[in-house]
């Protein structure tokens, strides 16, 4: 077991000193679809609004600087803040690699554990904005394939 242990790791670091190509296992959950090194991009918007949605009207604001979390099967995977229009990014790395059967089979999502009230005192300050998070595409540049996902509806949980 530990030795087993060891093994992952340094094959972690190896996939790491790749510019986070895809492990073989993770290339082969993807059933086949994908040939060649792959790299996992999660990025989303936040509104300051009770269900996070850019809403139909200018009243609508960008939720900034509202931490943003990860997680997939019930694991915080990793962080990100979002910008002045409440834009978000996971960029790639080891987390997101590691998760990316998870995302594929729609086990992750994203939680804004920021209040809402941080950005607009009348909103709740004790429920957080949820969403699921889903491919929106694959994108092959230079060989390698780019797996862009984003956040589906927001809700208040
Ligand atoms: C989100 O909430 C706003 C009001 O805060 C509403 O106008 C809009 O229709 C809602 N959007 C969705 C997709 O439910
Ligand atoms: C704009 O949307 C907000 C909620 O998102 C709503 O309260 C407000 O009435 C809307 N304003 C107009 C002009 O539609
Ligand atoms: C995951 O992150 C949330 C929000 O920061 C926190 O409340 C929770 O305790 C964390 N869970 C674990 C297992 O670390």
């Amino acid at each position: 077991m530990a030795m087993l242990i060891k093994n992952k790791n340094m094959a972690f670091s190896l996939i790491l000193m790749c510019l986070m190509v895809v492990s073989p296992m993770a290339k082969a959950q993807l059933g086949g679809l994908l040939s060649g090194p792959s790299v996992i991009n999660i990025q989303g918007a936040v509104m300051c609004s009770i269900n996070g949605s850019v809403a139909t009207n200018a009243t609508s604001i960008p939720f900034a600087g509202a931490r943003v979390l990860l997680q997939c099967a019930g694991q915080n995977i990793t962080t990100t803040t979002t910008d002045a229009n409440g834009v978000f990014s996971f960029s790639p790395n080891l987390a997101l690699l590691n998760s990316l059967s998870a995302l594929l089979s729609s086990g992750c999502r994203v939680i804004v554990t920021t209040p809402l009230s941080a950005c607009n005192a009348n909103l709740p300050t004790n429920s957080v904005l949820m969403a699921t998070v889903n491919l929106a595409g694959t994108i092959l540049t230079g060989g390698i394939n780019i797996l862009q996902f984003v956040n589906g509806l927001f809700r208040l949980i």
